[in-house]
């Protein structure tokens, strides 16, 4: 079977077929990164660059090395070392690079829609590596990857995100992908934190944290995002911690077989306590290790690989 898309720009342009597809890919995949010589020839000759505007750890390592380990040409282009600092602008800046022959752009840029913003001026894939509030697809990919081996299934399975669910391109990527895999997904945060009409979506929104921790599944928790907000929305991090951070005590309320994910960076004491995120139950390590294989699967499918072939 082979991917139907040029790009992946969002979750929400998926069917629960191309996901499937892209974890089952990723699973073949993961086995290339524990053999003794990590690296197959899938994608020889390919060029990829990575467009990075805004600061990254997980990401853009692991795209880094997803595209190393399919033998691809990988481009590393700096933004703030670049001729962004002298005014060129985004669209310039493809134009330019567009004639050194790409075959894939991997964006992560602080605008929503900026995959959408450089379509006209490509003939690349484009991967969204994180837009703004919008989307982060491989990050839900990833965690998707996670708790499908950890669970099995996603049909009936009881998924709590909580966080600052307003100012999160993680929640939204989630939301769309669980919802399609037949999850049932709840979100909870401050007031402040929630934007309106978030049933629409087909979740179900709460601010009782501790109400909506009884017997889930899943729970994933959300990093408060600083760097998107532009006026103070809860009195103070402590004052969040007390109230919405997930500490050893209020996890009791959940399933006895629940897991604890978390996108990172973590903040320590504010999200979550450290007894959780390193405890028994944390599967927070388990996602970074998946996103090398998830990026290797979005790369290959996106680059003319059939899942037959992973791997080979
Ligand atoms: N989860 C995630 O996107 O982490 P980074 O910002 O470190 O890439």
């Amino acid at each position: 079977m082979s991917f139907a898309h040029k790009h992946l720009m969002g979750i929400e342009e998926l069917s629960a077929e191309d996901i499937a597809l892209i974890l089952d890919t990723a699973e073949k995949m993961s086995e290339v990164s524990r053999r003794p010589l990590k690296k197959v020839p899938a994608l020889r000759g390919k060029l990829v660059v990575n467009l990075f505007f805004e600061n990254s750890t997980r990401t853009r390592s692991s795209f880094e090395i997803a595209e190393k380990r399919l033998s691809a040409d990988t481009l590393n282009f700096s933004a703030s070392t670049s001729s962004l600092q002298k005014g060129e602008t985004l669209v310039d800046t493809v134009l330019n690079l567009e004639r050194m022959q790409p075959d894939c752009y991997v964006i992560r840029h602080a605008s929503p829609g900026t995959c959408q913003l450089i379509h006209p001026f490509t003939k690349a894939a484009l991967v969204n590596a994180g837009d703004g509030t919008h989307e982060h697809p491989t990050q839900a990919l990833l965690d998707a990857m996670t708790i499908r081996q950890k669970k099995g299934d996603f049909k009936g399975l009881e998924v709590l995100i909580c966080g600052d669910i307003s100012h999160s391109r993680v929640v939204r990527s989630n939301i769309f992908l669980l919802s399609k895999m037949g999850a049932k997904v709840t979100v909870c945060g401050p007031a402040t934190f929630m934007p309106p009409h978030l049933e629409s979506l087909g979740v179900t929104a709460t601010t009782d944290f501790e109400r909506a921790l009884r017997g889930k599944d899943v729970v994933m928790m959300l990093r408060i995002q600083m760097e998107r907000q532009t006026k103070g929305l809860f009195p103070s991090l402590l004052e969040y911690y007390k109230t919405f951070g997930l500490t050893e005590e209020r996890l009791r309320l959940a399933d006895k077989q629940v897991i604890v994910m978390h996108p990172g960076p973590i903040n320590r004491g504010v999200e979550m306590a450290s007894e959780v995120a390193d405890g028994p139950y944390s599967v927070i390590l388990d996602q970074v290790e998946n996103g090398v294989a998830v990026r290797m699967a979005v790369l290959y499918l996106l680059l003319g690989g059939s899942e037959d072939e992973a791997a080979r």
